[in-house]
């Protein structure tokens, strides 16, 4: 005995240098040993210490022993500067100007999980090289509205697609030491009321749209960390919701990584405790008059946490779960030696950036072939539109970046037709022209005093003028748009878009309209337009994405990743009246009436309305041919998976990318199902003339619903068909099958 209390006496004593390698720092040992021998040597102010932030956006580590900081940072899109410690404000440092990848939107449109993959990676690459050990994102909220103010930093509309992409990101930042942080989990669908609304949902609906990507992205990518969201379910907040985060997340999905509070998320000690909140961060707490410390010291999970400790109110069982979760995460990246030191601006993450939105920009209308514009035939072209000249990197919310370089549409174009063709611009509007987050301001003027009319006469004339209109346009990252903390107000676009769209179309039947935008925005002039192009927060390489696509460099490859409705009733959160367009201070009740109906499986419901533009739509230069799909038995046995074969064919004079998507459909079940589902998906490569098979497998899983009652996934036997489809209003051919 007394021999291990001196040998102990040394080991505290000793500089950690002089002392024989500790358990915890051996990383020779398994990870599950380090943390218990980390955790046997913490004292209890030392737990408390790295369960709540230090700093706006870090944790303390353990400076007695060595265990570092754990910094996070914004996402999803690139790695945000850096701020101030105690502010949002960016702090004025001269060397962390980053990269800005495409929003997430394009990424989902690209349909290509290679992609995203890649995507990661150099995120990973980026936030390594600046020191950020957890990086805050992706974000995997479903598209319930085309209104929610932060759909441009998700995935889109459907759980298939969603999970299909959200794998590889993770898998691909993490591949550098760095924590992917998948949020906001969850059923933050909305940005008005997201601290206020209680999402009412049934079970069904969670698990089948809710959930799935947030399940892949734990039981399939293995994410080493998770945010909570700011909304409530079954009346309690999200980042410490005993259903969400203890039952389903860390109970039926086994997560063994952190729960990060969002930021000012957090608002109950003792749910807090006990409801599966690893480390809360910026808590909006103030320190008592005169008291000693810091803030921090006085956020939910710390001094009334160590008090309730120390008075014997709460035992130590959930701080040490909590500190063994910390403390993995710690050795998976700030304490991991063998994960590299990443990379920064550089070409290849520029050349990723660009190949991202080249893949993911979306062709949704070309009558006669008008794109790609022919610089032989096009000698002066007119570009109009604020958003050919807005730096779009900045604003938004969280996910505003402060970049290195931004390519603007207008200059792609430029650059691209540079002894070519003769291009100018004129403005047409004025949007926004103010270009300033938290400190990072875009340095643009883009003040522009004359009237609309005045603006507008002026396109109109140049329109005339010109052999090719490129019009680009849509929404941008101002308040009110795409951006965080507020809605959209309308489906439609601003600033009166829509009637010089129209204008513009008289005047030249040569017009391009390209919407950037990071959520569905009406059309009303689609048939008065012969060129429709969807392009998105493309990041520091958009302008020549863009150019490259319109000018055919890139054959467009992209599909809708949701649904564009005509009006905003023919979506079904809005159809059944439960979307609240107002501010409530109150809790208040958001009911999830149309259930499962999200996204074209509400458009399909409907049979009378058509979409805008439907769910995985999206057109080439070139053109496919679908062959009759086969399938190689008539049954499915419960354990066994059929095979659906299908040749695609390019029939065109161009190299392109297919993406042949497969849906399921249920033709007769004990509940409602939705008309069909995706539940695969295959992009293909064809040189012209070029024709491939493809192949998916269909197994049990495709094929259920979740039965609240029983709380399982139930496949019922009957009949199914499986279809082969271009997008979900596009099906090529379809097999039956029955499920045993
Ligand atoms: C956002 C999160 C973000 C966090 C930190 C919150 O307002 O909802 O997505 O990661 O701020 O910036």
């Amino acid at each position: 005995m007394k021999r291990v209390i001196t040998l102990l006496a040394v080991a505290i004593t000793l500089p950690l240098a002089a002392q024989q390698k500790p358990v915890y720092l051996d990383e020779s040992r398994p990870i599950e040993e380090r943390v218990e021998d980390a955790l046997s040597r913490m004292t209890l102010e030392e737990k408390i210490g790295v369960i709540h932030a230090q700093s706006k956006f870090s944790s303390a580590g353990v400076p007695r022993l060595g265990i570092p900081e754990l910094w996070t940072d914004d996402g999803p899109h690139g790695v945000r500067p850096e701020v101030y410690w105690d502010q949002w404000r960016q702090a004025g440092w001269t060397n962390d100007s980053c990269v800005a990848f495409p929003a997430l939107t394009c990424l989902a449109a690209t349909w290509n999980p290679d992609i995203a993959l890649l995507y990661g990676q150099c995120l990973g690459e980026e936030a390594r090289f600046r020191g950020k050990d957890v990086i805050l994102g992706p974000g995997v909220n479903i598209c319930r509205t085309p209104l929610c103010g932060r759909n441009f930093e998700y995935l889109g509309e459907d759980p298939y697609l969603a999970s299909r992409m959200v794998v590889p990101y993770i898998q691909g930042v993490q591949q550098n030491g760095v924590a992917a942080c998948v949020k906001h989990f969850a059923l933050n669908n909305t940005e008005i009321n997201r601290h206020t609304g209680n999402a009412v949902v049934d079970d069904r609906t969670l698990y089948e749209i809710y959930l799935p990507a947030f399940k892949a992205a734990v039981t399939e990518a293995h994410v080493w960390s998770l945010m909570g969201s700011y909304n409530l379910y079954k009346g309690q907040h999200c980042s410490h919701n005993a259903r969400l985060l203890n039952d389903i997340l860390k109970g039926e999905w086994g997560f063994d990584g952190v729960v990060v509070s969002d930021w000012g998320a957090t608002h109950n000690t003792d749910e807090a405790i006990t409801n599966g909140l690893d480390i809360e961060f910026d808590s909006w707490v103030g320190k008592p008059k005169g008291a000693p410390g810091k803030t921090y010291d006085y956020y939910y999970m710390a001094a009334p946490y160590l008090q309730r400790i120390k008075s014997g109110k709460v035992g130590t069982k959930e701080l040490d779960d909590k500190v063994r979760r910390v403390l993995r995460l710690m050795f998976r990246t700030c304490m991991n030696t063998k994960a590299g030191f990443g990379s920064m601006c550089s070409e290849a993450h520029y050349a990723a950036s660009r190949r991202i939105g080249e893949e993911g920009i979306v062709l949704l209308k070309n009558d006669d072939g008008l794109l790609p514009i022919d610089p032989a035939k096009t000698k002066r072209v007119l570009v109009v539109g604020e958003n050919a000249i807005k730096m779009m990197t900045v604003g938004g919310g969280s996910s505003s970046l402060k970049v290195q370089r931004e390519v603007l549409p207008l200059d792609g174009i430029r650059n691209r037709l540079a002894g070519l063709a003769e291009v100018t611009f004129v403005r047409g509007y004025v949007g926004d022209p103010s270009g300033e987050a938290d400190g990072v301001t875009t340095g643009q003027n883009l003040k522009d005093d004359r009237s609309a009319a005045e603006l507008r006469a002026e396109a109109v004339e140049a329109a005339r003028q010109a052999d090719c209109v490129i019009f680009v346009g849509g929404l941008n990252k101002s308040r009110g748009q795409d951006c965080e903390d507020a809605d959209r107000i309308r489906l439609g676009l601003s600033y009166g878009q829509d009637s010089l769209i129209v204008a513009l179309a008289e005047a030249n039947p040569k017009l391009v309209v390209v919407n950037v935008s990071g959520s569905p925005v009406a059309m009303p002039w689609v048939d008065r337009v012969p060129a429709i192009v969807q392009t998105w927060y493309n990041g520091s390489e958009a302008g020549n994405s863009l150019a490259a696509v319109l000018m055919g460099d890139v054959n467009p490859s992209g599909k809708l990743p949701f649904t564009f409705p005509a009006r905003i009733e023919d979506v079904g959160a809005h159809a059944l009246g439960d979307y609240h367009a107002k501010g409530s201070r109150d809790t208040i009740d958001i009911r999830y009436n149309e259930g499962i109906f999200v996204g074209y499986r509400w458009a399909d419901r409907q049979k009378k309305t058509k979409p805008l533009f439907p769910f995985g739509y999206g057109l080439s230069y070139t053109t496919f041919e679908y062959g009759r799909p086969t399938i190689d038995r008539k049954t499915l046995t419960a354990d066994g998976q059929v095979t659906v074969s299908v040749s695609v064919k390019n029939t065109g004079e161009r190299e392109g990318q297919e993406i042949v998507q497969l849906y399921v459909s249920d033709k007769k079940a004990s509940v409602e199902r939705p008309v069909k589902e995706l539940k695969g998906f295959k992009k293909v490569a064809l040189a012209p003339g070029e024709e491939k098979t493809i192949t998916f497998t269909i197994g049990r899983d495709a094929l259920c619903f979740f039965d609240a009652t029983k709380h399982e996934w139930v496949a019922e036997p009957g009949r199914f068909e499986a279809l082969i489809a271009a997008s979900a209003a596009d099906i090529k051919g379809k097999v039956a099958f029955d499920l045993e």
